[in-house]
C-alpha cells in the first residue's frame, strides 16, 4: 500500500525520523542553502529548519568535526584544495543521509562553485535556495562578523578581492532552484519566504504524483 494513501496533506513538510529506507517520493527531504559568504545561510538556514521542525545543519560545522580542525587551520595548514576535497566529502555524506531525516543544510559559499559538488546535489533531486544580497552588504554583514569574532573567513581579504570573487561566482549561484533576496530583510522574513515556496513545491510535487486532490 501507498505510504501516503490519504487524499488532503497538511501544507506541513513532513518529517522522517528513523525509516532509513530510500524515500519513494521525490517531495523535498532536504534542502541545500548556498550563496556568498556574508548571505546568511547559516542564520536563515537555523530559523527555517525551526520553522519545518527539520534538523539545521552547517556543512562546514561537519567538515570542522570530520577534518578535527576548524575551516581556517585546514586552509593554513593543507590548503584550499585539501578544503575542497573535505568539503565534497562532507557532502556525500550528507547526501547519504538525507533519507534517514529530513534537514536544512547551510553550504560554505564555495561548495555549489564546485562542478561536482554542483552535479552531486543536482542529481539527489533536492531544492538549492540561492540567498542573494548586493555585494556591497554581503561585505558589510562579514566585516561586522569578523569584529564580533564571529566568524575566521581565510577567504575573507580585501573589499576588491570580495567584489572579484563574488562576480565569478554570482552566476553560479543563479543556477539554484530558487533565489531569494535577502538584502535588508530580517532572517525570520527570509525564513518565512523559503518555508512558504517550499510547502507550495511539496503541494505542486503531490499532486503531480496524484496525492492530492
Ligand atoms: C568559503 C566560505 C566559507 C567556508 C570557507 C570557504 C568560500 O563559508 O566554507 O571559508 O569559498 O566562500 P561561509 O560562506 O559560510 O562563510
Amino acid at each position: 500500500m501507498n505510504k501516503r494513501s490519504t487524499k488532503t496533506v497538511s501544507a506541513s513538510p513532513r518529517v522522517r525520523t528513523s525509516s532509513p529506507e530510500p524515500s519513494r517520493t521525490s517531495a523535498p527531504e532536504a534542502v541545500f542553502l548556498v550563496g556568498f559568504m556574508g548571505a546568511g545561510k547559516s542564520s536563515v538556514g537555523a530559523a527555517l529548519g525551526r520553522r519545518l521542525n527539520w534538523i539545521f545543519e552547517d556543512l562546514d560545522d561537519r567538515i570542522e568535526r570530520r577534518e578535527r580542525r576548524t575551516v581556517a587551520q585546514i586552509f593554513r595548514e593543507s590548503g584550499e584544495p585539501a578544503f575542497r576535497r573535505a568539503e565534497r566529502s562532507a557532502l556525500q555524506d550528507v547526501l547519504e543521509g538525507i533519507h534517514n531525516e529530513a534537514r536544512v543544510v547551510a553550504l560554505g559559499g564555495g561548495a555549489f562553485v564546485q562542478a561536482a559538488n554542483a552535479e552531486l546535489l543536482r542529481s539527489s533531486g533536492v531544492p538549492i535556495i540561492f540567498l542573494d544580497a548586493p555585494v556591497e552588504e554581503l561585505w558589510e554583514r562579514c566585516c561586522k562578523q569578523a569584529s564580533e569574532a564571529a566568524a575566521e573567513r581565510p577567504l575573507l581579504r580585501s573589499l576588491e578581492q570580495f567584489r572579484e570573487l563574488h562576480q565569478k561566482r554570482r552566476p553560479y549561484y543563479s543556477e539554484a532552484s530558487l533565489t531569494i533576496e535577502t538584502g535588508g530583510r530580517t532572517v525570520e522574513e527570509i525564513a518565512d519566504e523559503i518555508a512558504t515556496k517550499l510547502r507550495l513545491k511539496i503541494l505542486e510535487q503531490l499532486s503531480q504524483e496524484g496525492d492530492v486532490e
